[in-house]
């Protein structure tokens, strides 16, 4: 198998051995998604302004996508800028844009090598032009990578996903393709931005928060909640494995009761896990 290595570092075999224990002690989530929060604080916190809490969390970016490779976890969604964060001091958007466009030309090379698909979620075209260029071209040169699929929320929201999805659909209306009955889940679902993408099994939220913020509102219907009270730039994967170990712990009833469910779980057989 090949080997993952974004950092610098080499993996230690004390990690390797947890990650091997990890996944024979329970099911490990087919998708993982991360509210990556907590940037401002952990900057104000050592006298530093907001902007180097963001550039200090490329690193646990980093750390937490290494991982998630090398455990062989298929999805992980990062929530990076949301569209409510649009409204944030022009400095502050201007600098997260900056820093995205850094981060894609270090870090493309190494998820090529790594195996290691990049999409996208959002309202991209509201990126600046340079950023929204990076941005498309990192896509495009890592589409064929099979490993692990990395999906950026940028500009994105649930409420405007739901929104995009609605206009759609009534377009199909008025264009005859589909009938009002015909509105159902499926259609719906097929419609976010986020089709091809399984609904996320582990929802992780750094520094310490107890809400969605307009993340995946639909897809998280039944995630497994997971609240650190790290913040983003702290966070590792020491914490990650964490909140594995606590996914595994949860009984995923959607909806029945515990006697209706087999050992494993059926929607998590079809989602491969
Ligand atoms: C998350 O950290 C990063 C983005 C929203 C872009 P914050 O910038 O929200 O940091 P806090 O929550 O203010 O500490
Ligand atoms: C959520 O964090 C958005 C991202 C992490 C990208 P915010 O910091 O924007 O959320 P609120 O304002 O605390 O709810
Ligand atoms: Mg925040």
């Amino acid at each position: 198998m090949k080997t993952v290595s974004l950092n610098r570092k080499k993996q230690t075999e004390k990690d390797a051995q947890r990650q091997v224990e990890l996944r024979e002690s329970g099911r490990v989530p087919n998708h993982i998604a991360i509210i990556m929060d907590g940037n401002g604080r952990w900057a104000k916190e050592r006298g530093n302004m907001r902007v180097f809490g963001h550039q200090a969390g490329v690193d646990s970016v980093r750390d937490t996508v290494e991982a998630c490779a090398q455990m062989g976890i298929p999805h992980l969604t990062l929530f990076a800028f949301s569209t409510e964060n649009w409204m944030r001091p022009a400095s502050e958007v201007n600098a997260l844009m900056q820093l995205l466009i850094q981060s894609l030309r270090k870090e493309t090379r190494k998820l090529v090598e790594n195996d290691i698909k990049l999409v996208a979620v959002g309202q991209l075209e509201r990126l600046p032009d340079k950023c929204h260029r990076e941005l498309l071209e990192a896509i495009e040169i890592t589409k064929d990578n099979k490993r692990l699929q990395v999906c950026l929320a940028l500009s994105y929201s649930g409420r405007w996903d739901l929104a995009q999805a609605a206009r759609k659909i009534s377009e199909m209306v008025i264009n005859g393709e589909v009938g009002p009955e015909d509105v159902n889940e499926e259609l719906v679902q097929s419609l976010l931005t986020t089709n091809s993408i399984p609904d996320p099994d582990l929802l992780i939220r750094t520094g310490g928060e107890f809400r969605l913020s307009n993340f995946l509102l639909w897809q998280a219907a039944y995630s497994e909640l997971y609240i650190s009270k790290k913040y983003w730039p702290d966070f590792r994967r020491d914490e990650l494995y964490k909140s594995i170990e606590s996914y595994q712990k949860r009984e995923r009833r959607f909806g029945k009761i515990s006697e209706q469910l087999e050992k494993k779980d059926m929607r998590q057989v079809s989602a491969g896990v």
